[in-house]
């Protein structure tokens, strides 16, 4: 079965792709998993600097998720181009590199870097990371994230895909204001602000204080703005947020999704993604669907 898809200028062999931030560089998932099944694989967020991190600990298990404070730990743009991109390259699956900048003029620099790279299918700009001081959550302003999607645009040749924070009360105008700077696609949603106190000791367990919550606890939420997005904008959306299941795909792609992210199932299922492709082919047999786009945003009222 054919479950191609197109989202605008990016073109995925199917829709389950892998989030950034849960699946390393690929490289670290190469005995587990079967790249060639996959949608296609965003690697972890790569900055114009390396960066150490946050403080520990930086992560913690919670009720159906988990909170994280990494605080972009990665070894910088330079590292990436020289040492995976050689080996993400190689993979017979989408790669979709994504960058993070601390100032327009950074995703600027670094967009025009990578866009002169071979062997990537598309660029996703991380406008939403919860867990950086120096306010790196870009999409909270429809302005601020116009004008990033714009510029990136004008130098980049590659497939854009905005990626948005739920940590706004209208997320719809943010989507717009990507579409009208040219992305692609959004892809939502990053992580939700959160905490976890350890009450003996009066003090937050995570070295950050906040962090991200994601895991099947955001997936009613992440469900709402794809669906509010969806019917709002002119954009191709992708899916993310606590996707674990094959109910959970159908019902991110019922609602608006033209492809879908999982994340944090990866930790605790690193074949999740592989296996929920062959659960798609045979759902869409079961239920005589003949391609992905045939449901995409048909939820009635
Ligand atoms: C440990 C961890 C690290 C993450 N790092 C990144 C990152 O570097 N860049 C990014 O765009 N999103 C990052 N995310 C967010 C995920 O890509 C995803 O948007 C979010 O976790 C919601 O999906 P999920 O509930 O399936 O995990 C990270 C998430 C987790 C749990």
């Amino acid at each position: 079965m054919n479950l191609s898809v197109t989202l605008n200028r990016l073109r995925l062999q199917n829709p389950i792709l892998v989030a950034s931030g849960t699946f390393g560089y690929a490289r670290e998932m190469a005995g587990a998993v079967d790249f060639a099944k996959l949608g296609g694989i965003s690697p972890k967020t790569v900055t114009r600097l390396p960066r150490a991190g946050n403080a520990p600990p930086r992560t913690v298990e919670t009720a159906s998720g988990m909170l994280n404070a990494i605080g972009l730990d990665n070894d910088g743009i330079d590292h990436f181009i020289a040492h995976h991109l050689p080996y993400l390259r190689t993979l017979p699956t989408a790669i979709i590199a994504n960058i993070a900048g601390k100032t327009a003029d950074e995703f600027v620099e670094m967009a025009a870097k990578i866009g002169g790279e071979p062997g990537l299918a598309g660029l996703e700009l991380n406008l939403s990371c919860p867990n950086v001081s120096g306010g790196l959550d870009f999409a909270t302003d429809p302005n601020v994230t116009r004008k990033i999607v714009a510029d990136v645009r004008a130098v980049c040749p590659l497939p854009l895909i905005a990626k948005l924070t739920p940590n706004v009360t209208n997320v719809v105008p943010i989507a717009q204001a990507a579409a009208d700077g040219g992305a692609d696609a959004v892809s939502l949603i990053n992580t939700i602000v959160g905490m976890a106190i350890d009450w003996r000791k009066r003090k937050p367990i995570l070295g950050n204080v906040t962090g991200g919550l994601s895991g099947p606890a955001i997936k009613p939420w992440a469900l709402r703005l794809v669906w509010n997005v969806a019917r709002n904008v002119r954009v191709p959306v992708i899916g993310i947020g606590g996707i674990t299941t094959i109910d959970d795909v159908m019902e991110f792609l019922v609602a608006g999704a033209s492809a879908v992210q999982i994340g944090t199932a990866n930790f605790f299922d690193p074949t999740v993604s592989t296996r929920l492709v062959e659960q798609l082919t045979a759902t869409c047999v079961e239920f005589g669907i003949k391609s992905v786009p045939e449901i995409v945003g048909t939820l009635s009222r």
